[in-house]
């Protein structure tokens, strides 16, 4: 099994290319199918998320031609199915994301009911409630969501919780629905105002994407388009954090510096020097940190996404800091793996209270989830001695290249497949 060797104790220093945001990779993608004509998009992240989704569009008939790592022509004119199977759903929740775009082009679509996730409940109502107030018919049997309808028509939607994915999903559904459509209490996320630039792109009217009023006006088609997607706020702010708890000067390049102020903001509070240029944030850490009070929130708040984070770089900080998780209730399974890391740590329901410690040292961890097991390879990177971390494959779900990158920025990390390996590696950084 693959496991990622790390020895902690150099601090990161250099410059780190961020790539396109997974998330609103996500959303375009599904997106691309709603025309018959070709799509090009640049900036598309080669990870496994990516990659399983263009499978999903690949099995219902979508020709998917790579053109080089990062660019991909989608052309849906032959899709010869409407039904997402459950392989591509328990592998990557945003296959649900096919569900908005297939009823909003075709009327119709079945897709497997997402299941549990590691991070918590993840409720689907809200995409069903805004499918049903567009005249769509929902049901669920044998695990699949069958939505239908004649038509689609427009309607004043009112979302009772801020979320990404239904407000994603029911813009797709509405863009060719017949007259208008509010989405209200809407996302703000970047990835959200993205997907609505793109969809504009290919002849879509919508209007306040970013704010928490979405006004779409339906078209009856959408064409082709060039388009590249933003670059990933998450991606850049696990570097930026990286860099404060090694104590490093990390320069994030190729990144959007209006998306990652609620970052810039808490490491700026923590004690690290934050300079941001028209494209690039350099963090530099070079006094000892110190404590502070985080709450995760829909954005332009703190992203939960960055929660094991801060949460790994503030249990290096003195002092007592207090974290509180306010979108999914189940974020702190890696606590356990950072207290075998020397952390001092406790949660409560949804808050951590966290008494800062001099150092980690290393240990044999895994990482629980994609967030917290990039949080996870930041804190060995920190550490004192020798880290092991296993289950990469979920931190492989949404990083591109993440060791090489590290290891670019001087991280002694390297993956490793058997026990020879590691001594290898144990042998190599000695000293
Ligand atoms: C997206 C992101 C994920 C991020 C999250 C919050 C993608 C592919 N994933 O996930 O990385 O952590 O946003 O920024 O973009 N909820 C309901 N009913 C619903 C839908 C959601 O109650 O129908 C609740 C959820 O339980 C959660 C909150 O709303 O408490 C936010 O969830 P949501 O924004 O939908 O998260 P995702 O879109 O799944």
């Amino acid at each position: 099994m693959e496991q990622y060797a790390i020895k902690g104790g150099n601090p990161l220093v250099g410059e780190v290319e961020i790539g396109g945001a997974k998330n609103a990779a996500l959303a375009i993608l599904a997106a691309a199918i709603m025309t018959d004509d070709t799509v090009m998009i640049e900036n598309v992240p080669d990870v496994r998320d990516t990659n399983v989704l263009l499978q999903a569009m690949e099995s219902i008939g979508v020709i998917v031609n790579k053109i080089d790592r990062h660019t991909v022509k989608i052309n849906a004119s032959q899709i010869h199915d409407l039904v997402i199977e459950d392989d591509y759903i328990k592998k990557i929740r945003a296959s649900y994301y096919l569900l908005g775009a297939l009823l909003g082009k075709y009327n119709k679509a079945e897709v497997a009911l997402p299941g549990g996730c590691n991070i918590g409940l993840r409720p689907i109502d809200q995409h069903i409630k805004g499918f049903r107030a567009l005249g769509a018919n929902v049901r669920i049997e044998h695990g699949l969501i069958i939505t239908e309808t004649e038509k689609l028509v427009g309607n004043h939607i009112y979302m009772d919780v801020v979320t990404v994915g239904a407000t994603i999903n029911v813009m797709m559904a509405a863009v060719m629905a017949e007259g208008r459509t509010i989405i209200e209490n809407a996302a703000k996320e970047p990835h959200v105002v993205d997907l609505a630039n793109f969809l504009n792109s290919m002849g879509a009217n919508i209007k306040g994407a970013g704010t928490d009023v979405i006004r779409i006006k339906g078209v009856t088609k959408l064409h082709g388009t060039e388009y590249t997607i933003i670059p990933d706020q998450i991606e850049a702010g696990t570097f930026m954090f990286a860099a404060a708890v090694t104590k490093g000067d990390v320069t994030v390049k190729n990144v959007i510096p209006k998306h990652l102020e609620s970052i810039s903001a808490k490491l700026t509070e923590i004690g690290c020097e934050v300079e941001e240029s028209d494209d690039a944030v350099r963090v530099v850490a070079s006094k000892p940190l110190s404590h502070t009070h985080v709450k995760t929130l829909p954005y332009p708040g703190f992203p939960t996404d960055m929660q094991p984070q801060i949460t790994v770089t503030l249990g290096l900080a003195a002092g007592t800091s207090i974290v509180t998780e306010s979108i999914f209730e189940n974020r702190f399974k890696y606590v356990d793996e950072l207290t075998r890391m020397g952390a001092n740590i406790k949660v409560e329901g949804n808050t951590a209270i966290i008494d800062g410690v001099e150092k980690y040292t290393g240990a044999g961890i895994s990482a629980p989830d994609l967030r917290a097991g990039a949080a996870l390879v930041i804190a060995a990177l920190a550490a004192e001695g020798d880290t092991t971390i296993d289950e990469i494959h979920y931190i492989e779900r949404g990083y591109e290249d993440f060791y090489l990158k590290l290891q670019a920025l001087g991280a002694q990390i390297e993956v490793v497949n058997s026990e020879r390996d590691l001594k290898k590696f144990k042998f190599k950084v000695v000293g």
